[in-house]
């Protein structure tokens, strides 16, 4: 094969070097440069591109033909909701998480739900005779499961074209190299030149491709970032090692919603779907303790009902602690702020810790009533009442702001049988309430600090 020409480009200043060099030239950054393949001559691929069918120019949006939108159903609910309705023609999935977590697992079971298909797997991490260990515990079996060691990019490639399965995935791409490339495997430009060979194998012929990539101890993927903006769908798999629950979170989705979640559990046979996640989470509420609320969060198209627990200790420190477990710790300061600012809580010779129970994640400002409710509740060491869910984003004075699918949330509520919400005020005008669930409009935080405590 001709040796590719490679270069190094600075990702501070975008300075381009023939060779490496600790220091930038241009921008005196440290180690900033980084091997790349350099692009190929304009000239020559003009010549290719131009005039021939299916040659590129630009076309009317009229011209371009759709053909027939493909999605592969795993039948897994939780994963196909996920993945937009399923797992899309020419897709490249990148699947990341902790070692440990389940990817591969998850990557694996792909085969049981989908036994009539060819399907590839790449391992670069682990023997045949593990993923086959691994295949033989979840019931995968059959002629069309194909297993190949290999990190080499060149040889994945014809593979995939000799084989021709209709899936394939690569665990992981931090084992992959291109030979072309002077770097070492896990490297920046590796991983990153490597994924780029893939996703356009994967337009090239139409195959759907999952990447299996690991996470770096501050959670991103390791590996460039650029890598999230490559792939068409970035997937996170978490959840506590010690806890058997296991969230697989769209995180971009060119194909559907992004922030779709689906729940599973992690059993001795695989990872299971949890149809029902809010009644797990609710499951071992703390009742009659103060600091508990519940929230109703959307988590992409998803009501999910999860329980907030506060604790507020007279702090020992001159600066007091503020920490959020699974809520965003500068967005607990602001709402702090708000409650002793608008209520008056002298949270200022207080710690202050706030955790969403059941390892869930929490992004969107509708729980910030139950938040701040939890908080106070724990400061004055009352509990609330543990029939109420609450919904409503608080502003900075102390506003209950309208939230989004406020409809699917109080029905959610009501399944779950809660027999109260509270919910903004401004969002209740016009809508159809779920029988057996009463629901009293707020319009400040005062008057629900009120109701509830
Ligand atoms: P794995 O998929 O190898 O994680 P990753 O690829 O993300 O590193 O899963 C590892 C853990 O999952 C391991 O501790 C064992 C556990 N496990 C089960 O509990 N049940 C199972 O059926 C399987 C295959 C694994
Ligand atoms: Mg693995």
């Amino acid at each position: 094969m001709a040796k590719t020409r490679t270069r190094y480009v600075c990702q501070v200043c975008g300075q381009v070097s023939p060779q490496w060099m600790g220091k930038c030239p241009s921008c005196d950054a440290w180690s900033s440069l980084v091997e790349e393949v350099a692009p190929t001559p304009v000239k020559a691929r003009v010549g290719r591109a131009v005039g021939a069918e299916g040659g590129r120019r630009p076309a009317a949006l009229s011209e371009v033909r759709l053909g027939e939108e493909t999605r592969l159903r795993t039948g897994v609910s939780e994963f196909d909701r996920v993945m937009g309705g399923g797992i899309m023609s020419g897709s490249v999935t990148l699947v990341a998480g902790d070692p440990g977590i389940g990817k591969s697992t998850l990557m694996t079971e792909l085969g049981k739900h989908l036994p009539e298909r060819r399907l590839l797997y790449v391992t670069g991490e682990e023997s045949p005779r593990q993923v086959k260990l691994r295949a033989r515990r979840l019931g995968v079996d059959g002629d069309a499961f194909f297993l190949f060691p290999e990190t080499n990019v060149e040889a994945i490639l014809a593979a995939a074209r000799e084989t021709e399965p209709d899936l394939m995935i690569v665990d992981s791409i931090q084992t992959l190299f291109r030979p072309d490339l002077e770097s070492a495997p896990g490297s920046v430009s590796q991983v990153r030149e490597s994924a780029a060979s893939l996703i356009h194998l994967a337009k090239q012929i139409d195959l759907p491709v999952f990447l299996v990539g690991h996470v770096t101890k501050d959670g991103a993927i390791a590996g460039p970032r650029v890598l999230e903006h490559m792939v068409d769908t970035v997937l996170y798999l978490e959840g506590d090692r010690h806890h058997a629950y296991r969230i697989l979170r769209a995180v971009k989705n060119r194909f559907g919603s992004t922030n779709e979640i689906g729940v599973f559990e992690m059993r001795t046979g695989g990872l299971a779907e949890v149809i029902n996640p809010s009644a797990i989470f609710l499951s071992q509420r703390a009742y009659g303790v103060s600091g508990s609320t519940v929230v109703c969060a959307l988590e992409g198209t998803r009501p999910l009902l999860v329980e907030i627990q506060a604790l507020v200790t007279p702090s020992s420190y001159a600066s007091p602690q503020r920490t959020a477990t699974g809520f965003d710790n500068r967005r607990l300061q602001m709402l702090l702020a708000v409650l002793e600012k608008r209520e008056g809580l002298r949270l200022a010779s207080h710690d202050v810790f706030v955790n969403v129970a059941g390892g869930v994640r929490l992004t969107e400002p509708a729980v910030d009533l139950g938040i701040l409710v939890a908080v106070a509740s724990s400061f004055h060491d009352v509990p609330t009442d543990t029939g109420t869910a609450l919904i409503g984003e608080v502003g900075l004075g102390g506003e209950v702001r309208t939230v989004g699918r406020i409809e699917a949330r109080l029905k959610e509520t009501a399944k779950l049988g809660f027999e109260r919400a509270l919910a903004p005020e401004h969002n209740l005008k016009g809508i159809d309430l779920p029988d057996g669930l009463a629901v009293t409009g707020v319009a400040r935080l005062h008057a629900a600090l009120e109701l509830m405590l």
